[in-house]
């Protein structure tokens, strides 16, 4: 069987699982509101579905998140999930010749888009304490060559769970400024930080932000996120957008209804996925030869150091793949670290997160002498 095939079978098996317990993809499994239900709702009942959306989006949507980041100066494209404006963006605008920069561990696609289209892609490793598990300007600067044409950042950072300071921020643009880089701002967790800063504040002409609604909306089957840039961006990357025909129009329904009632929604799914946080770190933190060393992360996930030679993070998500548990073996994310950790998401409910903890030292007895791994994707 090919190995596409059997990447699919593999999520579809997951997916025909009613009860699998979703901890793997930093997925939002907490029960969305009404409000937003009843609008995709309504979008259905009244078949509109059945002509295309707008190329760029629905203008009330396109408004909305442009005012919701602070960005009402820059122009709004809604895309099929952030990973499709990625796609654009990597085909737009890398070619033979250029470099992409960006860090190890960072949220791999974006590495094959580029490389596809012949550019070459350059990882600056940020895993381990020397590293603070961030990217230090200083480090950024050693790395940039005249063929430098993006960095691609994803802030928070997946599977870190770490945000750039502003301080962090303002010495990266410096950098980019002088050597004429486009920024891609990946934010797709930016709901879930402390704080956050917007590098296109700052850096406008040349930034381009890219966020979802698969996160903290929890509409990831729908597919459904946005990128927001500069018009110069936009005459290059507006034209022919790979929806031209337009996004998903009940997501829309639904991604404008969620901005509306965010703040009344969001926090709760905040405090609940900090509290599964708080209550795996302190567990984890207590169990011999495990860690978490990034804590509270900025993102709705923590990754799990493994100190024990004997345990892969192959075996343990292979070990709690049959007790209907998806946790992320670190190799999805970087090869030269993966091995290392992995990765547990937790925008889940409590009972989860829980039965995750509870199950945990049964687990790491059963992976040390796991011989029989599943491929994982
Ligand atoms: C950093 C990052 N960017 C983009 C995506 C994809 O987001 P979407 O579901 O909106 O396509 C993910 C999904 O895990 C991600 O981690």
């Amino acid at each position: 069987m090919r190995n596409y095939d059997k990447r699919n079978l593999f999520f579809d098996e997951l997916h025909n699982q009613k009860d699998l317990k979703w901890l793997g993809q930093n997925t939002n499994h907490m029960r969305s509101h009404e409000y937003v239900i009843s609008e995709m709702i309504k979008s259905i009942k009244s078949e509109e579905y059945h002509s295309y959306a707008p190329p760029l989006g629905l203008e009330e949507l396109r408004k909305l998140v442009r005012n919701h980041l602070g960005l009402s100066n820059l122009v709004s494209l809604i895309t099929d999930g952030a990973v499709s404006g990625l796609y654009h963006i990597c085909k737009e605008l890398c070619s033979s010749g250029d470099q992409l920069l960006t860090t190890d561990p960072t949220w791999s696609w974006p590495i094959h888009f580029a490389q596809s289209t012949g550019a070459e892609v350059v990882q600056i490793p940020i895993y381990g304490k020397e590293y603070d598990y961030t990217l230090s300007p200083n480090r950024l600067k050693e790395y940039v060559t005249e063929k430098t044409k993006l960095i691609y950042l994803v802030d928070p950072n997946n599977p870190l769970g770490t945000c750039f300071t502003k301080g962090q921020i303002l010495d990266i643009i410096e950098i980019a400024k002088e050597n004429n880089i486009i920024i891609i701002h990946d934010c797709t967790y930016k709901d879930f930080a402390d704080d956050h800063t917007l590098i296109a504040n700052y850096y406008p002409n040349n930034t381009i932000t890219v966020w979802s609604f698969s996160k903290w909306l929890g509409l990831a089957g729908l597919r459904i996120g946005a990128i927001i840039t500069s018009e110069k961006i936009m005459d290059i990357i507006g034209q022919y957008p790979p929806n031209i025909l337009g996004s998903n129009i009940v997501a829309q329904r639904g991604a404008i209804a969620g901005l509306n009632i965010k703040d009344e929604w969001f926090p709760e799914v905040f405090k609940t996925q900090r509290e599964n946080q708080k209550n795996v770190y302190e567990f984890i933190n207590n169990t011999e030869d495990f860690e978490i060393p990034i804590y509270p992360s900025n993102g709705n996930f923590v990754f799990i150091e493994i100190n024990d030679p004997e345990i892969t993070p192959e075996a343990i998500s292979t070990c709690y793949a049959e007790h209907k548990i998806l946790v992320r073996q670190g190799n999805y994310h970087t090869k030269k670290f993966g091995n290392k950790f992995i990765k547990v998401s937790l925008s889940v409910p409590k009972e989860w997160a829980d039965e995750f903890l509870y199950l945990f030292p049964t687990i790491i007895l059963k992976a040390r002498n796991k011989s029989e791994i599943f491929q994982l994707f």
